[in-house]
């Protein structure tokens, strides 16, 4: 089986449904709070790990419960976390979440624990890094650090693929060392300092990345599905319509899928498809990797629509 590496923040989610989001200064009563695992490495290691991949994480925790605990359930969902650091004097990460009634979220988080994945520490998984077939990481943790690593996997060969977020603008270089980019339309705005609002913009807003270096852009566009867009062209991916009742960690899910759809040699075109499937299907529930689909439960969504 293909391995499959994510590097990433290790979060806990604390989060708030909420009827709507409200307005600075007013204060309303929210319905609802749990506490969940998150961390946008985290998750995506996870809902690759549910779909039946060979999945092995990098990332960092603190000296505290949370961080114990959380080894320990990474460990229970079959992930090789020998590349799970723990280290002094920060804190396991932590993110504030708010879910509307809509499904929509809004998320604030504190970087802990997360921050100190620096290369020194990547260096101590460079041996593992270079048998990455495909090497999934995010912007949670310190960025020219993580590049450092994508730096290694490219060098050996193994297929890149960054979800930009939380996005900010990023070099040639840096785009260069990426086979696949998946930011949603904000983020894809934020990449490129242009309008995305059309299928139109988006696709020229991703033009501009690939100008820059990136090989391929995967737009994540929600119930819509996902835009694909290369140096050949564009293709829309149908999303699936289900009954989302928390959006947290689709994106995470959906690179999941595509990650995971690579690896088993589906095309770029089949992978989309079951990365749509299993984004989807991951806002059916609440919480992060609390609602991570199988594969069983996503090629049905497939067979279906
Ligand atoms: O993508 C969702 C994730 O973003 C949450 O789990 C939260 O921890 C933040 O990292």
């Amino acid at each position: 089986m293909k391995k499959i590496f994510v590097m990433g923040s290790i979060n806990i989610d604390m989060t708030v449904s909420i009827p709507r989001f409200h307005l600075p200064g007013e204060t309303i009563e929210g319905t609802g709070f749990s506490t969940y695992t998150g961390g946008k490495g985290g998750n995506q290691a996870v809902a690759a790990a549910r779909l039946g991949a060979d999945v092995s994480l990098i990332g960092c925790v603190g000296q505290d419960d949370f961080g114990l605990r959380y080894i320990d359930i990474f460990r229970r969902e079959g992930i090789n976390t020998d590349g799970v650091m723990t280290v002094s004097g920060a804190p396991t990460g932590t993110a504030l979440i708010e879910v509307a009634q809509s499904g929509d979220n809004r998320i604030a988080y504190v970087t802990g624990a997360n921050g100190a994945l620096t290369s020194e520490k990547i260096d101590t998984q460079a041996q593992r890094l270079k048998e990455a077939d495909i090497f999934m990481f995010q912007m949670e943790t310190p960025l020219p650090d993580a590049f450092h690593a994508a730096e290694i996997v490219k060098r050996a060969h193994g297929c890149v693929i960054l979800d930009p977020a939380p996005a900010r603008p990023l070099t040639q270089k840096q785009l260069r060392l990426c086979d696949f980019i998946t930011p949603n339309e904000t983020e894809l705005a934020l990449l490129t300092d242009m309008p995305v609002e059309t299928i139109e913009d988006a696709t020229k807003a991703a033009q501009k990345l690939i100008a820059d270096g990136a090989k391929a852009v995967l737009n994540k566009r929600g119930a819509q599905g996902a835009l694909l867009v290369t140096a050949g062209g564009a293709t829309l991916y149908e999303g699936f319509q289900v009954n989302a009742i928390d959006t947290t960690a689709a994106g995470d899910s959906f690179n999941a899928g595509f990650a995971v759809g690579l690896s088993m040699g589906k095309t770029v075109g089949e992978s989309i498809r079951l990365a749509n499937a299993v984004g989807a299907l991951s806002t059916t529930a609440a919480g992060a990797q609390a609602a991570m689909p199988s594969l069983e439960a996503a090629l049905a969504l497939m067979r279906q629509g």
